[in-house]
């Protein structure tokens, strides 16, 4: 088979050249990286489930009209996206405090927000991708104020999406971090979500027994990462013998 060509390797996925132009293939790998990449492991399945994962998110916001770069599964581990130029951003929506919040507020992990809150840190390992504020954002030309105004949009109604789909599967959404990309049609710029939606970049905490369904059972050793991957797939309907 003819090698493809790779455009880019993260620490948890590869970008290889699509079959159109204007497409990636995008290839989840099984390792895991957390504390910027200073706990490194290779989970078996991992890729697998938050391949499958993403696509049954990806897909649902395109049902309801958040764009995305999704266009279809192509094996296990494999999809085909749009290409974007990513916004340099990562973009974070709490609900709950927990994480890097809770440290910097001092607030107990799991008191509920006043309001989702929307977060913004510059994408940048050799930083360590700190927080920055939107004044930032528009002052260092990462991204313009219309940008910024759909970026929040975008994330709040992932959230929303994403907060009522686990709800009906009894997890609570915590938080969660989406990236977003810039297409252009017709010279006309829109932002589309990105990169991937997965336990990987969400926290996810059984309502009834605050049991962690995500990557925080690896940051913090908790337990079998894979097995909590399976549970929220299961719950979802997105069953492991379908994966
Ligand atoms: O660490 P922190 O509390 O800021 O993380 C907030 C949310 O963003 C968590 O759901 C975490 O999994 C996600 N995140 C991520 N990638 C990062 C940083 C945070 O997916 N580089």
């Amino acid at each position: 088979m003819a090698r493809r060509k790779k455009i880019y390797e993260g620490k948890a996925k590869i970008m290889y050249e699509g079959p159109e132009p204007g497409t990636l293939v995008q290839y989840f790998k099984d390792d895991a990286t957390a504390f910027n990449a200073e706990k490194r492991a290779t989970i078996e399945g991992k890729g697998v489930l938050n391949n499958r994962l993403s696509e049954f998110f990806m897909k649902g916001l395109t049902q309801i009209g958040v764009p995305n770069h999704f266009i279809k599964r192509i094996n296990m581990r494999e999809q085909l996206i749009r290409s974007v130029e990513i916004i340099p951003l990562e973009v974070i929506v709490r609900n709950f405090a927990a994480g890097s919040l809770s440290t910097r507020m001092g607030l107990a992990e799991g008191t509920a927000l006043p309001r989702p809150i929307v977060e913004f840190c510059l994408k940048d390992d050799k930083l360590g991708d700190p927080l920055v504020s939107e004044e930032h954002i528009t002052a260092f030309g990462w991204a313009t104020q219309q940008d910024l105004d759909d970026m929040v949009s975008l994330a709040l109604r992932v959230n929303d999406f994403m907060s009522g789909l686990m709800l009906a599967v009894g997890i609570k959404l915590v938080d969660f971090k989406i990236e977003i990309g810039r297409i252009w049609d017709n010279d006309f710029q829109r932002l589309i979500v990105a990169d991937e939606i997965s336990p990987d970049s969400c926290r996810l905490w059984d309502i009834e027994t605050g049991q962690k369904l995500d990557k925080d059972v690896f940051r913090r050793d908790l337990g079998n990462l894979t097995d909590a991957y399976t549970e929220v797939a299961r719950r979802l309907g997105v069953l492991p013998s379908n994966v």
